[in-house]
């Protein structure tokens, strides 16, 4: 998996190059019939060939290189041209009140689409001068659209009448014209984009130079109860949503740019209306879940009370060099398998707890100043019944707090369930880890190595059987 996903990461760096690859029959322009032939040629492969031939003649004059793309920019030059006719028309209201309606709206209908042509046709000049192959089907999608417009306002007009009505279906001819060729012209990409091959990773860049520039939509788009990893790489950025990952997004892996640089930050809450379980910025329920060298944040503050910056409900579900930064409750180990490594946890109150059956390894856990009048809480598990396998295991992680916190244990409530609980510890060193005055609970323990063994990799989560194809590094045993 390691060296898999050294290979994945060089395949994102690569920068797509097309001009040089669909450069059509480029005769020299010091030629101009050679070249006005050439273009001749290369129009007889669109919808409208004359139409094409048209504008792009214009293009010897001005001595552009005679590649597709400058043919394609061209052609949806032409057609924002004629289009910024069409507005002016609109705009005109002696004209376009001409128009006798027979469906209330038909004008209404075409003057709305028009702006969202323009728009469409605008942003299709800019996915395409951005030189990235996988902005074109974004183009694409936008000059389909732009079709569909103009379709809907001649159907609205075709039950109309008036003067100025040949002019305008004469005008959206000629528009359209240019954008059914700037489409025809498109390279056409060998996938489809809702085709996944799950040896590609998903790009999601903040800055939109990837795949998606939400993590949500990439998760929409990877398929569904998948039985190979899927590989979402998050780069570098700040992703301001509550991602959720259902239980049918299997196997998902999300791989950031190290824990100070891909971060994932929400502040749902409990004081804002939302149920614990809800407020969590990254809600994990499909099964088979990785993360790396990410952070996950809830900064809604501890005036909030519960708000989860973290929710796993995933059987096998792994982290490693993650931050998961929150107040009350920030991660929430819900239920299931799980494993943390070398991960940084940070919080007030209760901000591990849940019922999984979990391990934490070599993680920093970060105890953080709370509202005044707060108490702190590390861990709070929710187990139920003496038959659940749940419990949470912390072994050689560093327990942090700042100077000013006091150090010690609180009950839950009065003396409930101070006999049924378990708390062990066993080979602790450093500040803190002298157990002399430790709480004098029934379910309190220093360990012998025996009771210790129960609670290892190997033993609570069967860690082997489904970590070692993550690439994570574990510790099996004591
Ligand atoms: C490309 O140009 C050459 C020479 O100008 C010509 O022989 C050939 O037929 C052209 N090819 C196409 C596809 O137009
Ligand atoms: C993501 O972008 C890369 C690089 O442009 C491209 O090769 C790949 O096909 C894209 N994947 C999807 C799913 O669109
Ligand atoms: C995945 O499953 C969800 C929920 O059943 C469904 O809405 C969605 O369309 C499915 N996606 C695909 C690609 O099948
Ligand atoms: C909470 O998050 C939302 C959405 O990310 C954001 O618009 C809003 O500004 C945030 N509020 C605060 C107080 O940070
Ligand atoms: C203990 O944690 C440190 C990092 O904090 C790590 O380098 C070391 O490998 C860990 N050892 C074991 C036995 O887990
Ligand atoms: C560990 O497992 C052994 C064998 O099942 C059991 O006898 C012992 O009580 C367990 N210790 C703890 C602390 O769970």
């Amino acid at each position: 998996m390691a060296t898999t996903i050294i290979k994945l990461f060089i395949t994102l760096y690569f920068t797509f190059s097309f001009s040089s690859t669909l450069a059509v029959n480029s005769s020299s322009t010091t030629n101009l019939d050679s070249s006005l032939s050439s273009i001749r040629n290369f129009c007889r492969s669109t919808p409208y060939p004359d139409a094409c031939f048209d504008s792009l003649k214009l293009s010897i004059s001005i001595n552009i290189s005679p590649n597709i793309l400058n043919y394609l920019l061209q052609t949806l030059d032409t057609a924002l041209s004629e289009a910024g006719k069409l507005t002016n028309a609109f705009s005109d209201g002696g004209k376009a009140n001409d128009i006798v309606e027979k469906q209330r709206g038909t004008m209404q209908d075409c003057k709305e689409l028009h702006e969202i042509t323009l728009s469409s046709l605008k942003k299709s000049v800019s996915r395409i001068k951005s030189g990235d192959s996988k902005q074109l089907p974004d183009a694409r999608s936008y000059l389909s659209a732009a079709l569909t417009n103009k379709n809907t306002c001649l159907e609205g007009l075709d039950s109309a009448s008036g003067s100025f009505k040949p002019v305008l279906v004469n005008s959206l001819g000629n528009i359209y014209k240019h954008v059914s060729n700037s489409l025809s012209m498109i390279p056409k990409s060998e996938r489809r984009r809702d085709e996944y091959d799950p040896s590609e990773v998903i790009t999601v860049a903040a800055d939109g130079t990837g795949n998606f520039s939400t993590i949500n939509d990439a998760i929409s788009f990877a398929p569904n109860n998948s039985d190979d990893r899927v590989i979402i790489y998050v780069k570098g950025g700040v992703y301001e949503e509550n991602v959720e990952i259902p239980s049918y997004k299997t196997n998902i892996v999300l791989l950031g740019d190290g824990n100070d640089a891909t971060f994932i930050t929400g502040n749902r809450s409990v004081v804002d209306g939302w149920t614990t379980f809800r407020s969590a910025t990254l809600a994990v329920s499909g099964e088979g879940f990785l993360a790396r060298d990410i952070t996950i944040e809830n900064t809604a503050g501890p005036a909030k009370h519960q708000a989860v910056a973290l929710r796993v409900n995933a059987d096998f579900a792994a982290l490693y060099k993650c931050s998961i930064n929150g107040y009350q409750d920030t991660l929430y180990a819900h239920s299931f398998r799980q494993f943390y490594r070398e991960c940084d946890i940070s919080g007030t109150i209760d901000y591990i707890f849940g019922n999984a059956v979990v391990i934490f390894q070599a993680c920093n856990i970060i105890t953080r100043m709370p509202m005044a009048r707060q108490f702190t809480v590390i861990t709070a598990q929710s187990r139920d019944t003496p038959d659940e396998n749940t419990g949470i295991s912390i072994q050689n992680c560093s327990i942090l707090a700042t100077d000013e916190l006091p150090s010690g244990w609180t009950k839950w409530s009065k003396d409930e369930g101070l006999d049924t609980l378990y708390y062990g510890e066993y080979g602790n060193y450093g500040p803190g880890s002298e157990t002399e005055n430790r709480v004098d609970w029934t379910g309190y323990h220093v360990m012998e190595i025996e009771d210790a063994y129960n609670f290892t990799l190997s033993e609570l989560i069967t860690g082997e059987a489904w970590l070692d194809s993550t690439g994570f590094p574990y510790d099996a045993g004591i």
